[in-house]
């Protein structure tokens, strides 16, 4: 049984999906949310589901080994899951090829800082692409800048708003994201 920590800043909708997907399998568990931000609904959802959810500042990621700390401790794999801050160096290190991103875009399109959320979708729109989607790949300390594992594509249509873009782009999450990070564990060898 591997151990998942996961990192998320906001609702959380994807790392709800993570836990209850891993709370039907006998490859790994997740084991601990760390979120950056005290306001996020994460929290909500993590009391609902039972799942250990801990906040940590700037400092505790950036400057002491706080979170690396716990991450030796509780974690195999490292799942970002609407997380907004790039990863320091010290943590890649640690955990090479064991730490996975998903961006609500076709990456290398609408990546790098300030690019995440309605902020993707809203781009997408503005540059009237006719397709969008998601990917996950493997974190480096560049943001979205490592390696794809896989992406999905959905169709934009003149008449999508960058809120039916982020639907579209929710149920990919939704569909996908899971499914992906079992087949890492599965497929990684020590
Ligand atoms: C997701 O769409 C995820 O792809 C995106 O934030 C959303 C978080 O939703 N991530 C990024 O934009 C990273 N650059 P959630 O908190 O409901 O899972």
């Amino acid at each position: 049984m591997k151990r998942i920590v996961i990192f998320a800043s906001g609702s959380g909708s994807n790392a709800e999906n993570i836990i209850n997907f891993f709370k039907h399998t006998k490859t790994a568990e997740v084991t601990h949310v760390l979120c950056n931000n005290k306001q996020a609904k994460v929290f909500e959802r993590c009391k609902k589901l039972k799942t250990k959810c801990l906040h940590f500042f700037k400092e505790d990621f950036y400057t002491s080994d706080t979170v690396l700390n716990i991450l030796k401790k509780e974690a195999d794999f490292i799942i970002l899951a609407g997380f907004l801050w790039r990863i320091p160096q010290k943590i890649v290190a640690a955990f090479p090829q064991k730490i996975i991103n998903i961006h609500p875009a076709l990456l290398p399109k609408y990546g790098g800082k300030g690019m995440y959320g309605m902020h993707v979708h809203q781009a997408v729109k503005d540059n009237n692409e006719i397709e969008t989607g998601i990917t996950i790949h493997y974190v480096n300390e560049n943001y979205d800048e490592g390696a794809v594992i896989f992406q999905s594509k959905t169709v934009v249509h003149v008449k999508d708003t960058p809120a039916t873009i982020a639907g579209k782009i929710q149920l990919l999450e939704q569909r996908y994201f899971p499914e992906i990070i079992q087949e890492v564990i599965l497929n990684t060898h020590e």
